[in-house]
C-alpha cells in the first residue's frame, strides 16, 4: 500500500495534457465483445479501472493489452460469458458486459454490484430495458443471468437518465431484431462516444446526445479503431487545482466544450477560466484573495457533475462565505466531508446537502481516501493547505486519475507517492 504526502501551499502553473476518459474507455472496452475480432482503441488512459475490465475480458476468453495509450482487444476467441462478483466488486462498470453478452450470444451472467460507497445504485434499469427486448432474467445467488435467443427492439423510458444503462442498452439494441427506442437517456459526452464508435462498427444509431435514442439493430457488427474523448472530469479536477492553489494552469484537452458548467461555475468564484485554442486556462486572481463562495446543484449532463462534487467543495472550503451543495445524483456522496473537517473545514451536512463556510486556510492532516472523486478532493484541499498533509488508501485514486502526482509535480505541487509502513 502507498500514501501520497503533499506540502501544501504552492501555487500551481504550467501546462497540463489531459488523458483520455475513463467513463469513455470501459463501455467501449465492452462494446469490442459486439463484434469477432480485433478492435483497437487508442488515447486509452493506464488505470486501475481499465486493467479491471481488461482482466474481465481475459478471464472471458478474449485477448487483452494496453501499451503506449493503445488498448487492443480480440474477442475471437471469448467463451466465457460470466462476470464474477471478485470484478465487479471493485468495479461496478463491469456491468456494461451484460448488453452485448446478451446481445451477440443469448446469454450472460453477471454479479449484482451491491452497495458502494456512494449510494446504492440499482441496476434495475438496465434489466428492465433488457426485458423488455425479451431476455428472460432471473437473480439467483448475487448473480444477474440473462438469456435471449435474440432479442427484439423495444420501447424503453428510463425513469431517471442512467448513464451506464444509456450505454448497455444502446449496445444490446444495436445487434436486436427491429428499431429500439429509448426516452430520457444520459447525455453525457461518453455516451456519445460509445454511439460513435458503435456507428463505426456498423450500428444504426440517431440521436446519442440527446434524450431519445433510436438504434435500428443490423445482424452483424464488425470491430472498430477508435480514438477515446478526453477525460472531462480530470480536466475539472486541474481546473480547480488552479483555482485552488492561486495558480495559473493551462489544461491542454480538444474537448473544453464538454466543460461549460464548470467554467461557469469557476468564473462565478472569480477565478478567470477561460478556453483558448488548445483547452482552458485557469488563472486564480493573484492579489483579490480567496474565491467567492458559490452554490452548485449536481445534475446529468449537461448539468454540474456529480463527479465534480467533491473536488468543487474542497474549493468551497477555502471560499470566501458559505456556499450550498445540493448532491440530486447520488443518496451518500459526502464521505469525503469528514476527512476535509480534519483538515479544519467547516461543513454542515443535512440530508443531500452540505453547507460549506470557507475557512482563511486549510490545515495539513492525515486523511482517508474513501471513493475516487472523494481522494481527488483531498488531493486538492492538501494542496491548498498549510503544512504537510498524508492521503491514505490511493488506490481509489489510482482507480481514476492516470499518473496524477507526476502531473501535479511537474505543475509545481510538492507531493510524494511513499509506501504505507506496514503497522
Ligand atoms: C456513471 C459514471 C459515474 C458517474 C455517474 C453519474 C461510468 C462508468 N460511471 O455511473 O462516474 O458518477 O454515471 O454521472 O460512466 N439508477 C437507478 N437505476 C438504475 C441505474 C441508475 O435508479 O438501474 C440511478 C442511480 O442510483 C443514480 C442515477 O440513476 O441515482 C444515475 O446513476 P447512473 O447514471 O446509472 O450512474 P452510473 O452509470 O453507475
Amino acid at each position: 500500500m502507498e500514501k501520497l504526502v503533499i506540502a501544501g501551499g504552492v501555487p500551481l502553473r504550467g501546462e497540463v495534457n489531459i488523458s483520455g476518459s475513463k467513463n469513455a474507455t470501459l463501455p467501449l472496452m465492452a462494446a469490442s465483445i459486439l463484434a469477432a475480432g480485433k478492435s483497437v482503441l487508442r488515447s486509452v488512459p493506464e488505470l486501475r479501472d481499465v486493467l479491471t475490465m481488461g482482466s474481465l475480458l481475459k478471464k472471458m476468453g478474449a485477448g487483452f493489452s494496453l501499451r503506449d495509450s493503445v488498448c487492443e482487444m480480440d474477442t475471437s476467441g471469448l467463451n466465457e460469458f460470466t462476470a464474477p462478483y471478485e470484478l465487479v466488486k471493485t468495479m461496478r462498470a463491469s456491468v456494461l458486459v451484460l448488453g452485448p453478452l446478451v446481445a451477440r450470444y443469448g446469454q450472460a451472467r453477471v454479479s449484482l454490484p451491491g452497495g458502494c460507497a456512494i449510494g446504492a445504485r440499482p441496476i434495475n434499469l438496465h434489466l428492465m430495458g433488457l426485458e423488455r427486448m425479451g431476455a428472460e432474467i432471473e437473480l439467483a445467488e448475487g448473480y444477474v443471468k440473462a438469456r435471449a435467443k435474440r432479442l427484439n427492439g423495444a420501447s424503453i423510458y428510463f425513469d431517471v437518465p442512467t448513464v451506464t444503462g444509456t450505454e448497455n442498452l444502446m449496445m444490446a439494441a444495436a445487434l436486436a431484431k427491429g428499431t429500439t427506442v429509448l426516452e430520457n437517456c444520459a447525455r453525457e459526452p461518453e455516451v456519445v462516444d460509445l454511439a460513435d464508435a458503435l456507428i463505426r462498427m456498423g450500428a444504426r444509431i440517431e440521436g446519442a446526445g440527446g434524450s431519445l435514442i433510436e438504434i435500428e439493430g443490423v445482424d452483424e457488427l464488425r470491430p472498430y479503431g477508435h480514438d477515446v474523448i478526453p477525460d472531462r472530469i480530470e480536466a475539472a479536477t486541474f481546473a480547480i487545482a488552479s483555482a485552488i492553489t492561486g495558480g495559473d494552469i493551462l489544461i491542454k484537452t480538444s474537448r473544453p466544450d464538454f466543460m461549460d458548467a464548470i467554467m461557469i461555475k469557476l468564473r462565478e468564484t472569480r477565478v478567470d477560466a477561460v478556453k483558448t485554442p488548445g483547452g482552458l486556462r485557469v488563472k486564480a486572481n493573484g492579489n483579490s484573495g480567496r474565491p467567492a463562495s458559490v452554490n452548485i446543484t449536481t445534475m446529468p449532463y449537461p448539468g454540474f457533475p456529480t463527479d465534480v462534487q467533491a473536488q468543487f467543495m474542497a474549493l468551497m472550503c477555502v471560499a470566501n462565505g458559505t456556499s450550498i451543495i445540493n448532491e440530486t445524483v447520488f443518496e451518500n456522496r459526502f464521505m469525503h466531508v469528514p476527512e476535509l473537517q480534519r483538515m479544519g473545514a467547516q461543513i454542515v451536512l443535512q440530508g443531500g446537502m452540505a453547507s460549506v463556510t470557507g475557512v482563511e486556510k486549510l490545515k495539513g492532516a492525515q486523511v482517508m481516501a474513501t471513493d475516487l472523486r472523494a481522494s481527488a478532493s483531498l488531493v486538492l484541499a492538501a494542496l491548498a493547505a498549510e503544512g504537510e498533509s498524508e492521503i491514505h488508501r490511493l488506490y481509489h485514486l489510482d482507480r481514476g486519475y492516470e499518473r496524477m502526482e507526476e502531473k501535479l509535480r511537474r505543475l509545481g505541487a510538492q507531493i510524494r507517492r511513499v509506501p504505507e509502513q506496514r503497522g
